[in-house]
């Protein structure tokens, strides 16, 4: 029997929480990985963009807001088929796929190959390692046979120390090492039965919950919220950040109550948030009172911006299997996911 499918929704939740249990160690693994990066010049890097969707790319948001306050150059996600017109040479390129075989993923690969950027490869094999291999692409190979989303160490660790490799991203080992720190003392009482993680996914069964960022330094860890609540809850779910929100989203919240009664607001705190962000959230609070008479709230912890965005994103992971456990529903497979890709695959090109 695979990981990806458990005979039933209780050794699925148990899989995947043994997964997530994991998570420092795959850290620690990608650490004392001796990977060969590549021979680029720093000098030469005038942009950093990760290619990948989903599971694969979460890791390149998670670079983007790490790097925001800290790199000297801009680092963008490309979730699709095609690259922006300005990669070209002075592009490092990171095309991250699990198992790959997704298809934007290969063809954003291509194009970086024609344009004569540089690229790295993270992938545990098929079409995307086949291909790096015959062109003559690094490639940082990870293990196999999990769920994309449950190898978000392997995914993103070697982004971060490829980018500090390549001088483009100052302070990302010691940034690793200060998070596997927190994400240890988290997991002590995260993986605890009646965890504060676990009373947090009681209050929020049966509601779609809206997940705010207090700032777009953590919109990585919102996003990973979502999608860890639609692919191992297989519930609804949405993000946003402060300070966009206020100039939009809340005034959604004017909607008949009898909609707002199914909808859960939980803000990721960062406790380095600006100061006219932490005011923006408060003020919001206020207005929203009567809508929304409790806003479920979770603060980062650690140093490193790192740190702090993997401690929400740490917080959330156990959230999700928690709530698919609420659910009862299998957190491992993927079904629509599958069936979408094969019957794409079906329909040729
Ligand atoms: C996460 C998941 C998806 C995949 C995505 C891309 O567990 O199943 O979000 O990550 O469909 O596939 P890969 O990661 O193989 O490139």
């Amino acid at each position: 029997m695979s990981l990806m499918s458990s005979p039933s929704w209780q050794d699925g939740f148990k899989n995947m929480l043994e997964l997530i249990n994991s998570l420092p160690e795959q850290f620690e693994y990608t650490k004392a990985s001796d990977i060969v990066w590549p021979h680029v010049k720093s000098q030469d890097i005038k942009h950093i963009i990760v290619c990948g969707m989903g599971g694969s790319a979460i890791g390149g948001d998670i670079l983007r807001c790490c790097l925001m306050p800290l790199a000297p150059v801009p680092v963008l996600v490309n979730r699709g088929y095609e690259l922006p017109s300005f990669a070209g040479k002075n592009t490092l390129v990171f095309a991250v796929s699990y198992s790959g075989n997704t298809e934007e993923t290969l063809n954003s690969f291509e194009e970086a190959l024609a344009r004569g950027a540089q690229i790295v490869a993270v992938t545990s094999g098929g079409v995307l390692a086949k291909r790096a291999g015959e062109e003559g692409v690094p490639v940082i190979r990870v293990p196999g046979g999990l769920p994309p989303r449950a190898s978000l160490g392997y995914l993103f660790a070697p982004l971060a120390l490829a980018a500090e490799g390549l001088g483009v991203a100052p302070g990302m080992g010691a940034a690793l090492q200060e998070t596997i720190d927190v994400l240890k003392r988290m997991r002590d009482e995260l993986a605890q039965p009646g965890s504060e993680a676990s009373k947090l996914a009681a209050r929020l069964k049966g509601k779609i919950t809206v997940i705010w960022g207090s700032g777009p330094l953590v919109e990585a860890a919102a996003m990973r919220w979502k999608a860890q609540f639609n692919e191992n809850a297989k519930s609804m779910a949405f993000y946003n950040c402060f300070p966009e929100l206020n100039h939009n989203e809340f005034v959604g919240f004017e909607a008949p109550q009898d909609l707002m009664d199914r909808v859960a607001v939980l803000i990721l705190q960062d406790h380095k948030e600006h100061g006219q962000n932490i005011k923006r959230t408060a003020i919001t609070k206020e207005l929203l009172h009567s809508r929304v008479p409790e806003f479920e709230v979770v603060n980062s912890r650690g140093d490193s911006i790192m740190a702090r965005l993997l401690s929400l994103i740490y917080f959330g992971d156990y959230v999700s299997v928690y709530l698919a456990r609420e659910y009862e529903t299998d957190p491992m497979p993927v079904t629509l996911i599958e069936e979408l890709k094969q019957r794409l695959k079906e329909s040729g090109r």
